[in-house]
């Protein structure tokens, strides 16, 4: 892009209105190193790496970026059946749809439950057991409870979190599931729990600590320790923290049906000059250990509820995950 361009597109207003194309507004004055560009925003001047706008930056540096070449509008609703491979959700937060969101949210990473139902409508049949030993607030069970016949025990450490779900049931008119307030590394001695075989793991463990202080860039919202407690593995580092996944996993694998699934959420951290920490890759190599657990691939969820931000702008790229890994395990003796 030529330099005239921006000249042409400049006018002399010193408040900008930036409208980004999920709706989001943000209004303020231009600084004197700062040139309008209209409608594509606003161009730095001290930006060496590209003739974009803050807006045009902040939108290439979202981590996943879907094309659509379809011919045309059958073409495309048959690709996106038959090739997607991306699940992309923007599901309310407010409202009867939203399943108790107002007190959800109260948990700094709540997972929709209908995502939550859609993977196990996948994984299980009608009377199909599910196991989360990290429930947080209770996604997943929440989700089993959205499908016919289906029964799920969850696991937590923080009993407020527990309540909260209680309550999402109660006010939603949800049927409840089990829900136990315990450290997850006792699994095999729940009496609940210990003697049951079940045909589905689906959990989102706590990367809580890990995310908040070595990662810059991510999505904001899901920063800051899940509990105070030491036994919590969102406060544990990135090296103790793989061991303990990995033994919570191998104990709740044991409980697991021969050809059942292990899946787990996950997302990466910014990478440094000492790590990539592509988070789900050290995953996958840990739960592999485990005996007779075998992975098998991804789905890549891209959560369009949150924020795009100027990470980086204008001097580098750093990158705005907007998605995570749903990896999937299966166990085979
Ligand atoms: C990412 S959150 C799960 C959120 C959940 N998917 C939801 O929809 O609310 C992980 C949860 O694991 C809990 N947790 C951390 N360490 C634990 C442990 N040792 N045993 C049981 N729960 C634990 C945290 O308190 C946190 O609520």
């Amino acid at each position: 892009m030529k330099n005239d361009k921006f000249v042409a597109s400049t006018n002399n207003e010193r408040e900008k209105v930036i409208i980004y194309n999920n709706g989001r507004k943000v209004k303020r004055k231009l600084k004197s190193y700062e040139i309008d560009m209209g409608e594509r925003g606003i161009y730095n001047t001290k930006n060496k790496l590209n003739d974009l706008t803050g807006k045009e930056w902040t939108f290439f540096t979202n981590s996943v970026h879907i094309t659509d070449f379809a011919n045309n509008e059958e073409e495309f609703k048959l690709w996106k059946y038959l090739q997607e491979s991306v699940i992309e959700t923007k599901y309310p937060t407010n409202g009867a749809n939203s399943f108790g969101h107002n007190l959800r949210k109260l948990h700094p990473s709540p997972k929709p439950p209908q995502l939550m139902r859609d993977i196990i409508a996948f994984f299980t049949k009608s009377g199909g057991w599910i196991l989360d030993p990290f429930m947080g607030v209770g996604g997943t069970l929440l989700g089993a409870s959205l499908l016919e016949n289906r029964n799920a025990i969850g696991i937590e450490l923080e009993q407020k979190y527990i309540e909260i779900y209680n309550r999402v049931c109660e006010q939603e008119g949800i049927k409840k599931q089990i829900a136990i307030c315990e450290d997850a590394r006792n699994i095999l001695t729940m009496e609940q729990v210990k003697d049951k075989v079940f045909d589905l793991i689906l959990t989102d463990p706590p990367y809580a600590n890990m995310l908040s202080k070595q990662r810059t860039g991510g999505d904001r919202r899901d920063k800051g320790s899940f509990t105070q407690d030491k036994r919590d593995l969102g406060n544990l580092s990135y090296e103790q923290f793989l061991p303990e996944l990995r033994e919570v996993m191998e104990k709740s694998t044991s409980l697991l049906k021969n050809k059942g699934y292990l899946v787990i959420f996950c997302k990466d951290m910014q990478p440094t000059k000492k790590h990539h920490n592509m988070l789900h890759v050290d995953i996958v190599n840990e739960i592999s250990k485990i005996p007779n657990i075998y992975f098998k691939g991804y789905k890549i969820w891209y959560d369009k509820t949150i924020n795009l931000y100027p990470y980086g702008y204008p001097y580098s790229y750093v990158s705005n995950q907007l998605h995570q890994f749903i990896l999937i395990f299966r166990k085979e003796r």
